[in-house]
């Protein structure tokens, strides 16, 4: 791990998150209304619900739950295996990341409205890219591995 999340960012992150994961149904049925909008992104979800036989509603809430431990990247080890592996299987690569992001911090802007500001979608976005870094970097290693 080459860099850390500010201290800034984690006190907002932190300080939020319950806030977020309380509109957590909300936040992901947004985020998927606007990540669906590309078919691209979407086949890769269809592929995902066939050979797993359920709907992966859970990403943006599992994205949400993570941030709040982005300051504690030992503990998420073994998630971040797990989900890496799963991406792998399901053939995420570095250049779908984006479109998460611009799924997500818009949805967290419409259902929280006034409640959050620049400062709040700020460090939501650095804590997503943090996160995404670790799992790209993850992925590389093991889509290597398995050429
Ligand atoms: C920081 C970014 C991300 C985080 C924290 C994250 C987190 C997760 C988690 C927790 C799971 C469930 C793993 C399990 O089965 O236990 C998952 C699965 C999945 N993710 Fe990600 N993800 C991220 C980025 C992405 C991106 C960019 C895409 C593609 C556009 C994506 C597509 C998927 C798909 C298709 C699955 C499989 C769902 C299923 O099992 O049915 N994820 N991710």
């Amino acid at each position: 791990m080459t860099k850390s999340l500010s201290r800034e960012t984690i006190i907002v992150i932190k300080s939020t998150a319950p806030a977020l994961q309380q509109h957590g149904v909300e936040i992901t049925t947004r985020m998927y209304e606007r990540l669906f909008v590309d078919p691209e992104i979407k086949a890769l979800f269809d592929l995902a619900a066939q050979k797993s036989g359920e709907q992966p509603k859970r990403l943006a809430a599992a994205i949400l739950a993570f941030a709040q431990n982005a300051d504690k990247l030992d503990a998420l080890k073994p998630a971040i295996e797990r989900i890496a592996a799963r991406h792998i299987a399901t053939h995420i690569r570095p250049e779908h990341y984006p479109a998460v992001a611009n799924a997500l911090l818009p949805a967290i802007e419409d259902v929280l409205g006034d409640a959050v500001d620049e400062r709040v979608l700020a460090a939501w976005g650095e804590a997503y890219w943090f996160l995404a870094e670790v799992l790209i970097s993850r992925e590389k290693t093991l889509y290597a591995e398995a050429a």
